[in-house]
């Protein structure tokens, strides 16, 4: 199907067998024949997931987590060390699901080891504001424990006193879910004066926001939480040495930290033997658009992307080849056209090397009955309203790529407005304060990379129409 094998092949790690890296879950004909080692992505088992109960079919809260195997001897993890829980989230090769992709362990390792008496905070990312994401909402109210659970750890690990858990307002049931299950914790001692009775106090509090976009930025959001408008941070400094009122912070998301507890209880080299490497783990990708069965999902990372949608989803509407693009992660990355999307794998080096990205993994397809030109104005109109307005490039630059890219849906433009477009999304790239410019930037640059032949068509279509016109 995906069968990419010739190209690819690397020295066999087994004696007498070659090692072949392959975009399928089925090794072709003559791979068996030649007895090739086939090492392949997906497919991931139901021994191997995380989130057990990522579709609340169980009980979710405390008696549910339990059984489930969550805060299983936590007093345990917490008595081998901070050491130890930072070298095992580091074999883990876990990197940040927010968005950007940082190593977790690595980032964790950041807080300073003495702090000098001032208090270090731990703050949970449950904003999920990028368009197409809904992963850290099916954790919060389906699984909330894995979630206090992992604050217990990551913060115990890096040294925080508590930690803030700053969600969207909008997500009114999942905070109070979450509310309830800290409840809990506190109650049965696993957060609290003497968490889990190691003689460690650790609190968790929720904080909801008020559903700015830009609070999902991690200085932005700290701001919020400060009780002041939304607004970014210059850095540095870095919020590990001056963070959340001054004192070191780390901002994390939510999956990153709801991972952890499994990790720490499995190994960091059974988290890591999923996915190709630097591209560790198993994953939740939420697949919406034109697809026969939108799902939010926990597959092994590198899993091939068609093979993700046809395997979760029942396929794209209309077929494969009705396929007109995929942006795979989150509204801020690149659309990708569909002869890339046959094969590329969903992790962040692969989708980086098309020069995409995984971003939160939240896959938008698009089938070839959709406007892309309208689809990607609709993304820059998003932005420019979600620009905090502090950078000029950013707060001008996202209102002008919105006003041409809205005359190109009618094709309303001059030939070279498409360049002045990308120059300006260039201007912008890099730019400004926070990724926000950038997130603008790219889909515009997606859009003019993979569909320009359409940007120009539909400018044409348009001159002539005028033409016709008697008016
Ligand atoms: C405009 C903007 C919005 C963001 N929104 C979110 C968000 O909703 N959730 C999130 O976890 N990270 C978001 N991020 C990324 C955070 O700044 C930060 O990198 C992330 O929370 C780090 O978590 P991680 O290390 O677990 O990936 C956003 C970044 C930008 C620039
Ligand atoms: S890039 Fe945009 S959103 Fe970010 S700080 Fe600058 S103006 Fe604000």
């Amino acid at each position: 199907m995906f069968n990419l094998c010739n190209n690819i092949v690397k020295s066999g790690s087994r004696v007498g067998k070659q090692l072949v890296r392959q975009y399928s879950t089925t090794a072709t004909p003559q791979q068996q024949v030649a007895n090739v080692d086939v090492r392949t992505y997906g497919g991931l088992k139901d021994k191997d997931r995380i989130f057990t109960n990522l579709y609340g079919e169980h009980d979710v809260y405390l008696k549910g987590a339990l059984a489930r195997g969550d805060w299983h001897r936590t007093k345990d993890l917490l008595g081998k060390g901070k050491d130890w829980i930072l070298k095992e989230m580091m074999a883990s090769g876990l990197r940040g699901r927010g968005g950007a992709g940082f190593p977790s362990g690595l980032k964790w390792s950041f807080m300073p080891k003495s702090s000098k008496g001032r208090p270090q905070y731990l703050v949970i990312n449950a904003d999920e504001g990028e368009p197409g994401t809904c992963k850290d909402r099916e954790i919060m109210r389906h699984d909330p424990h894995k979630l206090i659970e992992g604050c217990l750890l990551a913060g115990f690990a890096m040294r925080a006193c508590a930690a803030y858990i700053y969600i969207r307002g909008e997500f009114h049931y999942e905070a109070k879910v979450l509310e309830n299950a800290i409840a809990e914790a506190y109650k049965a001692g696993l957060i609290g004066e003497n968490a889990c009775g190691s003689g460690y106090k650790f609190d968790v509090y929720v904080h909801r926001g008020a559903g700015a976009y830009i609070c999902g930025e991690e200085t932005a959001l700290i701001e919020s939480l400060e009780g002041k408008q939304g607004k970014p941070r210059l850095k540095p400094p870095f919020p590990a040495m001056a963070g959340l009122y001054g004192c070191p912070t780390t901002v994390t998301n939510v999956e990153t930290v709801a991972v952890a507890p499994t990790i720490l209880r499995r190994g960091g080299d059974w988290f890591a033997s999923f996915g190709r490497p630097k591209n560790s783990g198993t994953k939740l990708y939420c697949i919406s658009g034109h697809v026969n069965n939108p799902i939010t999902v926990e597959e092994e990372m590198s899993i091939p992307l068609r093979e993700l949608i046809d395997k979760h989803c029942g396929g794209v509407i209309g077929g494969w080849d009705n396929l007109l693009g995929v942006i795979p992660g989150g509204s801020s990355v690149p659309v990708l056209p569909k002869n890339i999307c046959d094969d590329v794998l969903m992790d962040f080096d692969d989708l980086r090397r098309v020069r995409s990205g995984l971003g939160t993994a939240a896959v938008i397809v698009m089938n070839k009955q959709t406007d892309i030109i309208a689809a990607i104005a609709r993304l820059s109109k998003f932005y420019k309203h979600e620009s905090c307005g502090q950078c000029t490039p950013c707060r001008e630059g996202t209102g002008w790529m919105w006003d041409i890219t809205e005359r190109l849906v009618t094709g309303d433009c001059k030939l070279d407005e498409i360049d002045m477009l990308e120059e300006i999304s260039k201007q912008i790239e890099g730019h400004t304060i926070c990724a926000l410019g950038d997130a603008a930037a790219w889909p515009v640059q997606g859009l003019i990379k993979n569909f320009r032949p359409e940007l120009e068509d539909r400018i044409r279509q348009f001159q002539l129409k005028q033409k016709q016109s008697p008016f």
